[in-house]
């Protein structure tokens, strides 16, 4: 025996809040690439964008299943891990990725219900996700593990962001709910280690996803896509990271973090920006 590691890395069944499209989707392609034999994609979206992020992942030859559900309220949650459970018997990892951006405002100009909105989808939604996740984990069986390691019933991955350790004046409800997911994601891991579960977060850096560009055009009248001012504001926030980032580039860190190869990494915030967080110049 050569003692080198072959097959997939990760041969288990992927549930992802978020993952009709963006990141959430890309994490869902990674999976899917790696070996994956299921993939559940959660969302709100409508048909026609559930349907490509689904074509996406079934390209790589992975049963992909869509389920409509909204991370806010807990019977919807509930139910897509139940529903993900009934087609494929079990969750190994779970990847919350649901998110929006929330109100771009300073705090004096923002509407408060606006803020209460951005605290329930990246907070709330995310506490809930790994809440109906963690009960179904602990209740199966180990995925295999090599001779040695310890268990690994699943791995949960929460969607924090860099704004979980930094902000920017006009981000207080997208920052609180980043801080938040990184204190939970701390708490919940400790609790679930004893019992073979890992929790850690990721913080990715600036990707132009559709996130971004729909707040923008909300709260200012132009794309963060397209156009002079969303431009030069791109420019100033890629700049500090380095380069361009593509959305693979996080999936790829959540496959990575999510199998039992990572058995010691539990609680951590893995930051994904290119250096963005540690570099105090624009360039
Ligand atoms: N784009 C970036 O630069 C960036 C940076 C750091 C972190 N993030 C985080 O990455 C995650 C994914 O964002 P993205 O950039 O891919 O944006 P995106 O808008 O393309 O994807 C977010 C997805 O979440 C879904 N969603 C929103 N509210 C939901 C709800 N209540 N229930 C279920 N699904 C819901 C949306 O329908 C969408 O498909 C978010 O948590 C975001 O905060 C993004």
């Amino acid at each position: 025996m050569s003692g080198l590691r072959n097959g997939p890395l990760a041969p288990g069944i992927a549930f992802i809040t978020g993952g009709a499209r963006g990141v959430g989707n890309a994490i869902a392609i990674s999976f899917a690439k790696e070996g994956s034999k299921g993939i559940a994609l959660v969302d709100i979206q409508d048909d026609a964008t559930f349907q490509e992020g689904k074509s996406a992942v079934e390209k790589y030859g992975t049963k992909c299943i869509t389920i409509h559900a909204d991370v806010t309220d807990e019977s919807q949650i509930e139910r897509a891990v139940a529903e993900t459970v009934k087609v494929f018997g079990r969750i190994d990892y779970a990847a919350n990725f649901a998110g929006i951006s929330g109100p771009l405002t300073a705090v004096v100009d923002t509407d408060t219900n606006a803020w209460r909105k951005v605290i329930e989808v990246n907070c709330v939604g995310v506490w809930l996700s790994m809440k109906h996740e963690l009960r179904q984990m602990i209740k199966q069986d180990s995925i295999e593990v090599e001779n040695g390691r310890v268990a690994q019933r699943g791995s949960i991955i929460n969607c924090a962001s860099v704004n979980s350790i930094q902000s920017g004046a006009g981000s207080s409800g997208y920052t609180a709910a980043k801080h938040a997911v990184l204190g939970m994601t701390k708490a919940g891991a400790l609790e679930a280690r004893s019992k073979d579960v890992r929790i850690n977060c990721v913080s990715p850096g600036f990707l132009r996803t559709k996130l971004l560009d729909e707040e923008f055009m909300k709260a200012t009248g132009s794309s963060m896509l397209g156009g002079p001012e969303g431009d030069a504001a791109w420019k100033t926030f890629e700049d500090r990271q380095g380069r361009q980032a593509s959305f693979d580039e996080v999936g790829d860190v959540v496959v990575l973090l999510s199998t039992p190869r990572m058995s010691l990494v539990v609680g951590h915030n893995v930051v994904i920006d290119g250096g963005f967080t540690i570099n105090e110049m624009p360039s």
